[in-house]
This record gives C-alpha cells, sequence and structure tokens, in this order.
C-alpha cells in the first residue's frame, strides 16, 4: 500500500511499534521514502500524537493480527488489536479534528479507511457475498473485524465522517507471509524441488477462496477514498478455487504432483471453518472503476517462481511456514525477511528501492 501511494505522489508515514523493532530495518530498505513514526494500536494517547504530528488527509489503518488461527490462541489480544485499534484510530481521528456529537467535521476532515475482511462472512448466508450478506463469522478474527467494521460505519453515521471500509478478499503475493496457505505452498514447492523438503503438511484442502493479488487490491482502497461519498465496497475476484486447486496449479508449475507430497495434518484443522467464500465485486466496477487485473493463474505461478528464485539463489532455504498449533513460530520470520530483502521480477511488485537501484544502474551503466 505504501509503495503505491508513493509511486501516486503522496507522502507517506507509517506507524511502528515497540522498541526495537526488527521489521524496522527491513521497512527501511524496502520502502526508504516512507517516514516511520512510533505508535501502537493498544494505545489511545500515542495514536492521537501521531495524527497530531502527521495530520494526515487520509490514514489507512491496515493493522491487525490478521493470522486466523493465531485469533483462537490469542482471542482477547486479537480483540485489542484488531477490534478496538479499530476505535482507537478513529477516536484519534476524531479528537484531532475537533469533532463531537454536536459538531461535525468541515472541509479537509481526516479519511479514514478500515481493512475490513471477506471473513466476516464466514458461514455464509448467501453466494457470492455483496455489500448486503449478512455476517457470520466463524473465528475471534472474524469477529473483531466485523466490530471494526461497524464501528466504522457508526463513526461515519454519528459524526459524518468520511470513514469507509473496504470488504477485502484474501489478497496474496510473493511477500505473504509465510503461515497463509498461498505462500506456504508456493515455498513449500520451491523446497520440494529443490530438493530441501519432500512433503508438505496442510491442513483442510477443501476450503475455497476467492483469492487475487494483493498489488491489484492497494488501488481499490486508494480509490474508495478518493470518492465525493463514503461508501463501503467488497473487494474480490469473483472466482472462486479449493486449496485443493491451488496445490494443483502451484505443483504444475514446477513438473509435480501435490499428491506425491502433501500430507494433510489435524494440526492444522481450525477449531471452526470458514468453508467458501467468493466475492461479488459488481458494486465496485461499477461504481468507482475498481476491476481486479491479475487472474488466479498468473498469481500462483508468480508466488511459485518467487520463491524458486528465492531459494535457489541462497535465500533462507530452512524457512518453514508454520506457527500453526505444533508449529514452530519464528521460523517463517526468515523466510519473510529473505522475501522482502528480495523482491521478485514482476514489475508491478517492485519497490520504490527497486526503481532508486535500478536508476542507479542505468546511470552507472551510462557513465
Ligand atoms: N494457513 C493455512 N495453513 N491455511 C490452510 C492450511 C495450512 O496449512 N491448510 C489448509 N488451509 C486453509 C485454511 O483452513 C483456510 O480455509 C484457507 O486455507 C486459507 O487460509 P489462510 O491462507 O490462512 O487465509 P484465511 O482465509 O484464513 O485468512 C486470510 O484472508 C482473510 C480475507 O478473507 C487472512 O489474510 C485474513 O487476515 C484475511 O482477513
Amino acid at each position: 500500500m505504501a509503495e503505491y501511494l508513493t509511486t501516486q505522489g503522496y507522502e507517506v508515514f507509517g506507524l511502528v511499534r515497540g522498541q526495537r523493532n526488527p521489521r524496522v530495518r527491513q521497512l527501511r530498505q524496502l520502502l526508504g521514502d516512507v517516514r516511520l513514526i512510533r505508535g501502537d494500536l493498544l494505545d489511545q494517547g500515542s495514536l492521537i500524537s501521531a495524527v497530531e504530528r502527521v495530520q494526515p488527509d487520509e490514514v489507512y489503518n491496515l493493522a491487525a493480527i490478521s493470522y486466523v488461527p493465531m485469533s483462537w490462541a490469542q482471542a482477547e489480544l486479537t480483540g485489542e488489536v484488531t477490534g478496538l485499534g479499530v476505535l482507537r484510530v478513529l477516536e484519534a481521528i476524531r479528537v484531532c479534528s475537533g469533532i463531537s456529537a454536536s459538531r461535525s467535521p468541515g472541509r479537509g476532515q481526516i479519511r479514514f479507511y478500515q481493512a475490513s475482511s471477506s471473513e466476516m462472512f464466514g458461514m455464509v448466508r448467501e453466494s457470492p457475498q455483496t455489500e448486503q450478506t449478512p455476517f457470520h463469522p466463524r473465528s475471534p478474527y472474524g469477529v473483531a473485524k466485523a466490530y471494526g467494521h461497524f464501528l466504522t460505519q457508526n463513526y461515519r453515521e454519528s459524526y459524518g465522517m468520511f470513514a469507509v471500509s473496504g470488504i477485502l478478499f484474501n489478497h496474496e503475493s510473493p511477500r505473504r507471509g509465510a503461515e497463509f496457505v498461498t505462500r506456504k505452498i508456493s515455498l513449500g514447492v520451491a523446497k520440494i524441488k529443490l530438493g530441501y523438503e519432500r512433503q508438505l503438511r496442510l491442513g483442510n484442502l477443501s476450503a475455497r477462496r476467492d483469492w487475487g493479488f494483493a498489488g491489484d487490491y492497494v488501488c481499490a482502497m486508494a480509490l474508495m477514498l478518493g470518492q465525493d461519498e463514503p461508501v463501503d465496497y467488497v473487494i474480490g475476484t469473483g472466482v472462486t478455487h479449493s486449496v485443493e486447486d491451488l496445490l494443483d496449479h502451484a505443483f504444475k508449475v514446477a513438473d509435480l504432483d501435490w499428491r506425491d507430497h502433501v500430507v494433510t495434518d489435524a494440526a492444522f484443522i481450525r477449531p471452526a471453518e470458514v468453508d467458501k467464500l467468493c466475492a461479488d465485486p459488481s458494486a465496485a466496477r461499477d461504481k468507482i472503476g475498481w476491476e481486479p487485473k491479475m487472474t488466479f493463474e498468473e498469481l500462483v505461478g508468480m508466488m511459485v517462481e518467487a520463491d524458486l528464485e528465492l531459494l535457489s539463489s541462497g535465500g533462507d532455504r530452512v524457512a518453514d511456514p508454520v506457527g500453526e498449533p505444533g508449529g514452530h513460530p519464528g521460523e517463517h520470520e526468515l523466510a519473510n525477511r529473505a522475501a522482502q530483502e528480495r523482491p521478485v521480477g514482476d514489475p508491478r511488485h517492485r519497490t520504490a528501492a527497486d526503481k532508486r537501484r535500478d536508476a542507479g544502474d542505468q546511470e552507472r551503466g551510462q557513465q
């Protein structure tokens, strides 16, 4: 998101939490133009200070505990960060803008985007899911996201704030955390192809998701904040695939058959599953002109090829995409770090740092 906004001419500030946060160094390498400020979704005062200091035109709240299985292990923390964190950001904007029940915002108000999730649909009431489909979340994560969603709507209605939610379906890229199924599979394929491993252990293979390319979805978020009126939209591709379909495509990219390598493991089965998600993104297409560009097959191919390149060029081959029950949290961080330090070749996935490096290379070439 920050990369996209920077290319659009925005001055971007990013909120970082904690002392000696190990991601700061990676972030600086990846996004040298983004200015980092301290703050924490658990700390109201820090958010007020951040808004006061930056005086933003737009605020995108993409922060959350976003790994669904983690939300059962740490349900209260998930509620605090993923749910109440939204309240704290909205309050920071409200207080800094001097908005109250009797005083609505004037011109030049701060616009707010909340990252809502298709996980809120959970046990779906209809398919495909639209902006009108009722929610039935199936995890503490989904419940917390539903709270943030309704609160955003409520601040819009109560205070007249320009506050919108994008109900985003699964969006992936080679930068995806290694604990999520797409990246776990692309890394698994690469490790098997290169002979580092022989097996890939997964959970429910029949779950269906609407998977799209994250690079397409960031444009939708920015578009939503650029409208005259604040409106929530469903953002997805409208096409659903099973984890088995994903395996089929991913292993084929490396000329392998997933049936020879995949083992199902009860440790990766969730206490309550979201069986099938499929977006109806027609409102976004008709009202704000957003459409996804990358197909599922292109996305899977890009991810597998990126991980083959990453591991064959000396990336972290011990990285193990776990972090679920029975796994070893922390190891996936290594894969992420390696992936972030070695962005892939897809032009839509290039970072500002890549572009600067390329420009430098070109200049050196010309001299
Ligand atoms: N992570 C994981 N690991 N998922 C597995 C595995 C496995 O070994 N085996 C099967 N799956 C299934 C899960 O049970 C789920 O049905 C599906 O693969 C997708 O899992 P994830 O990739 O972990 O994503 P998610 O759908 O739970 O949530 C993601 O998308 C949401 C948007 O709908 C996250 O990014 C959320 O933060 C996001 O809101």
